[in-house]
């Protein structure tokens, strides 16, 4: 059966889109393979188009042939010559400074122009995938060009790319400056680990089956683990990464994400909002850590080679790992330890989440007491290997009482078989049927801020003194185990 079928929607709006800072990895990587997949599929207007504009001074057929002559390489399947030819015609590029007004009406005639030949209706999707430094600069020309005005019933929206602020100040100053030319509805945030359909399938999992909910707190749960770890390092953006550090990068944003599905209540509905409340109730409920707590629940780490990567500092205090003990504080969730950690150069590149159950309450099996029972846990693993482990006693065959672990195992490619895909194509078909369920929005990147504030001012006060402090390879540095186990518990996985 062609589950692809099964579960295609509506074709998204015609529309243009137009991706600042278009020159850069992102648009040959994701953003056209994933355009080329939703066209694939069936879901992407024949009424589309794309403009790239950038600082490059480039002509429009150097633009096309460098995108045709990458997309063999980042392409998720076989590229189909018709359906690629078609998209492929129908970009354009505009080049120019982001400071400069004359890029903006240079961009104003291109879209008037592709808007008309392509029959794009007026709907501009504009995609912000530049230097962060100038999410604001770019708005407020858009603003002030008039590119951002819905009118005649078209529509204008605009994707911001993370990272979104440095710290709390930054991200409100973000968000008052977007304010000024925007409405919330038209500001898109993306957030990539959103677009994982595992990630999306924690609320299938919790909402749409019975069996879980009821066991889904505090009274079941002894602990939750959210891991997301990779074994690349840096990858060459030294630059980017001597700014923002693990913490920044991947844990107010990606992690508390999962955080906050993995935690929420059920939603009244799937709309956008409804959806969102719930998950910005979770990342307010975070316990803020005192000065103290900093220094008892979090573990910075730098593994050992990071000073000698390009354009990092030779005495970099930036860490390349972090794990963190927090408490969402709620009725569901009191008491119950939230243990996280990601950080680069590790062992294993995997992403999963572990619900750890409390133990059986008494003794029933004479030679194997409660103590020793290995007790439930569910493991939702996100990446690489996507799919759902639950593991629990059995007795193993013989005269004898004995228990034993064993596992249940479901994997999704056994079932849907691999969907190619770059994880950017629900992301976009969303904003072009304007559905922001999957964004974030204003107040839930500032309470995501909030949540790592008393951290980074800690860690601001009290640069580490031990970095590096871990070996690439390892699972990061050993005050991460001892974390854990001053509770008398162990990051599952790290074996
Ligand atoms: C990005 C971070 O947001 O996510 C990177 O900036 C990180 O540092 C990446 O490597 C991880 O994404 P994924 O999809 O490979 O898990």
């Amino acid at each position: 059966m062609d589950k692809a079928k099964e579960t295609r929607g509506r074709v998204a709006d015609p529309c243009t889109m137009v991706i600042y800072g278009a020159y850069g990895d992102l648009t040959k990587r994701k953003l056209i393979p994933a355009l080329y997949n939703l066209a694939h599929d069936g879901l992407l207007s024949k009424d589309f188009a794309v403009i790239g504009v950038a600082r490059k001074e480039l002509a429009e057929e150097q633009f096309r042939a460098q995108l045709a002559e990458e997309m063999p390489k980042f392409a998720t399947a076989k590229v189909q010559p018709e359906v690629w030819d078609a998209l492929l015609k129908r970009i354009y590029y505009v080049s120019g400074t982001f400071e400069d007004p004359g890029t903006y009406q240079r961009l104003k005639s291109t879209l008037e122009k592709v808007d008309k030949e392509c029959g794009t209706k007026g709907n501009f999707l504009h995609y912000l995938s530049t230097p962060p430094g100038v999410f604001a600069e770019v708005a407020n020309q858009l603003g002030a060009a008039g590119l951002l005005t819905e009118d005649d019933g078209s529509w204008r929206r605009l994707i911001v790319e993370k990272p979104f602020g440095t710290d709390l100040a930054s991200a409100r100053a973000l968000n008052k400056d977007l304010g000024r030319v925007l409405k919330e509805s038209q500001i898109y945030r993306i957030d990539h680990y959103l677009g994982k359909e595992t990630v999306q399938n924690l609320m299938a999992f919790r909402f749409a089956n019975v069996i879980f909910e009821p066991v889904w707190n505090r009274r079941y749960i002894d602990s939750v683990q959210i891991t997301v770890a990779e074994t690349v390092g840096v990858e060459g953006r030294g630059n980017y990464y001597e700014t923002a550090g693990a913490l920044r990068d991947m844990v107010q944003n990606h992690m508390f994400q999962l955080l906050a599905l993995v935690a929420m209540e059920p939603p009244i509905s799937f709309q956008a909002d409804a959806v969102r409340d719930e998950r910005v109730k979770i990342l307010r409920a975070i316990q803020p850590l005192s000065d103290d707590e900093v220094l008892s629940r979090t573990v910075r780490g730098q593994y050992k080679g990071y000073r000698t990567e390009k354009n990092v500092s030779p005495a970099s205090a930036t860490e390349t790992f972090v794990a963190l003990k927090l408490y969402v504080d709620n009725w569901r969730w009191a008491g119950v330890p939230f243990y996280l950690r990601t950080g680069k150069s590790l062992k294993k590149r995997i992403s999963e989440v572990v619900i750890q159950f409390k133990r059986p309450p008494f003794t029933l099996f004479r030679d194997t007491p409660v103590d020793t029972l290995e007790p439930n846990s569910l493991i939702l693993q996100i990446q690489p290997d996507e799919g759902i482990n639950m593991s629990f006693q059995a007795k193993i065959p013989g005269a004898v009482v004995r228990l034993g672990g064993v596992e249940m195992s479901f994997k999704y490619t056994d079932y849907f078989g691999a969907t190619p895909s770059t994880g950017y194509e629900r992301l976009l078909y969303d904003c072009m049927t304007a559905d922001a369920t999957l964004f974030h929005r204003a107040d839930m990147v500032e309470a995501g801020w909030c949540a790592v504030q008393p951290i980074l001012d800690v860690w601001k006060a009290l640069p580490p003194r031990n970095f590096p402090n871990y070996e690439a390879g390892s699972w990061g540095p050993k005050e991460s185990e001892d974390l854990l186990a001053h509770d008398g518990r162990r990051w599952k996985g790290s074996e």
